[in-house]
């Protein structure tokens, strides 16, 4: 084995006009404008991390100290983190604008492998935290149809809890409330014990159609799904501020500077998903002009949005009140405007809904590009022929999606995300520096300012709230490095060998051609 010969493989980068021609050559129809891509942006950002992990941020969980009212700092640090890398994002995806997003920027800048890992890693962001949203979509279903109780028939509002609950879930809450699980689930063959949930799974076939059916289509529906949530969120703003007592903001940081940066690393799940935007690249009019538009214009909202929800949340209840399931909903009910605790829940079932489907929009199209170097099955690519979208790697991320949901936990999935995204954005980092360096005169129509010292703030801030975090969550940053494991086993056994028969084919033609000639 030629060690040196396999190294070199391993760093072949991809050609930049390449990789630009290959996107103009594109199936995909180009329709999305910036306008759709801020839907996409906001879509894929306003989730389960306002409306749900902001109560674990500010409390605390098993595992993190709690950040409480000073999760204003938590968000202003998990921003800076973002601002840096979403900066990064807008300069290579306007000079690079092909599918792929991290993916294609990294086979760029830094060779085969790293582009595998990082497409690797870039599913734990997608696939993963889709899973996370997933589990929490039926969460607060169940909290929208309690609002029904005396309108609806019982079995709609309260339907049975093995129908809503994955396996795991199914002992926790039975345990919480003195439940016999036994008793709570059916039995196959009188002896496998069932519990899925359902409503999870009914949303991912539903959106994995709708994705199929075409990418406009989709944004539509989002925009739909962005403009409800947009209007709850900003009316608890609102409403909230009129139930705002100062004096909750005291003690302001419980747990100092432990807890804060707990709760930053926790928030950076609510600011995930603006680099969703530029997965859609080969499917936008100006992708030059208006990705770095739609990406920084995406952070500035969110961010303003997140600051306004978070004072007011931690300003409505006492520390010590606020819910760790449905927060948001719950402070509305604990200061008694209930009618609204309910109206709260459908914006946030429609925020869920459009991250699911942006996530499961970005999963396709990464692997669509992985795929497209041969990284994977080259049937797995095929292109609907009516609907001109991916519908094989659609239906299979769905698929991924509705098994795993099945058995995992949405903390841990989410952390797994946000050690997944950490990663992605300080390597989009350095392909900045390595790409100024090795493309100095290339057309770049949006530039980093302040270079190179934001790109390099940009690894400093990621690198130091994941390595501060790697310490506390025990079980995801154990699951971390064995997924990492796992990507590069594949790309060991079928990834480079795939590749190295790509170039033998690519050589066999060759010669041919000059015959011809
Ligand atoms: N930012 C997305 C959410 O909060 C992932 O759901």
């Amino acid at each position: 084995m030629d060690i040196k010969k396999i190294i070199t493989n391993a760093l072949k980068v991809k050609n930049t006009d390449e990789l630009i021609a290959a996107g103009k050559k594109s199936e995909f129809k180009k329709t999305l404008n910036v306008f759709d891509l801020i839907i996409i942006g906001i879509g894929a950002v306003v989730g389960t991390g306002i409306f749900t992990i902001i109560g674990t941020a500010i409390k605390g969980g098993v595992e993190n100290a709690g950040a409480g009212p000073a999760i204003i700092i938590s968000m202003f640090l998990a921003c800076i983190a973002c601002v840096f890398s979403a900066l990064c994002y807008s300069e290579i995806a306007a000079m690079i604008p092909v599918a792929g997003s991290a993916y294609t920027y990294t086979y760029a800048t830094m060779g085969e492998f790293m582009a595998w890992m990082v497409g690797w890693i870039l599913m734990l962001e997608y696939a993963i935290g889709n899973i996370t949203v997933a589990c929490s979509w039926t969460g607060y279903l169940v909290q929208f149809l309690k609002g029904f109780k005396h309108i609806l028939p019982a079995f709609i509002t309260n339907f049975p809890l093995w129908l809503r609950n994955d396996y795991r879930f199914m002992f926790s809450f039975c345990d919480k409330y003195g439940l016999d699980p036994h008793s709570q689930m059916p039995y196959i063959f009188g002896k496998i014990p069932l519990a899925i949930n359902l409503p999870s799974i009914i949303i991912i076939l539903l959106l994995t159609i709708l994705l199929i059916k075409g990418v406009k289509e989709s944004t539509r529906f989002a925009g739909i799904m962005v403009g409800v949530n947009m209007f709850m969120i900003t009316s608890f703003i609102v409403v909230g501020a009129f139930y705002v007592k100062p004096e909750n903001w005291t003690p302001f940081a419980p747990n100092g500077f432990e807890g804060i940066f707990m709760g930053a690393f926790l928030i950076f799940f609510a600011y995930i998903g603006f680099d969703a935007i530029s997965t859609t690249a080969e499917e936008t009019e100006n992708p030059q002009r208006d990705l770095p538009r739609a990406i920084l214009g995406t952070l500035i909202i969110c961010t303003i949005l997140y600051i306004c929800v978070a004072l007011v949340l931690t300003g409505t209840v006492p520390l010590n009140q606020i819910d760790i399931q449905a927060p948001i909903a719950h402070a509305m009910r604990a200061v008694g405007v209930n009618w609204f605790a309910g109206l709260i829940s459908v914006g946030a079932l429609c925020a869920l809904t459009s991250v699911l489907l942006i996530y499961q929009l970005g999963t396709t199209r990464i692997l669509y590009a992985m795929s497209r170097d041969r990284f994977l099955p080259k049937s797995l690519r095929l292109i609907h022929k009516k609907f001109r979208t991916p519908h094989i790697l659609t239906w299979i991320s769905g698929i991924i999606v509705i098994i795993c949901s099945l058995f995992m936990d949405l903390n841990i999935s989410a952390e797994l995300c946000n050690f997944g995204t950490f990663t992605s954005f300080i390597i989009i980092c350095i392909a900045v520096l390595i790409l100024r360096k090795t493309e100095p005169d290339r057309y770049r129509p949006f530039k980093v300012p302040f270079y190179p010292l934001f790109p390099v703030l940009g690894i400093i801030t990621c690198s130091v709230l994941m390595i501060y975090s790697l310490g506390s969550l025990k079980t995801s940053s154990l699951y971390f490095p064995l997924w990492l494991l796992i990507g590069f086993l594949i790309y060991v056994t079928y990834g480079y060998g795939q590749k190295r028969l790509e170039e033998r084919v690519k050589l066999q033609r060759q010669p041919k051609k000059h015959a011809q000639v």
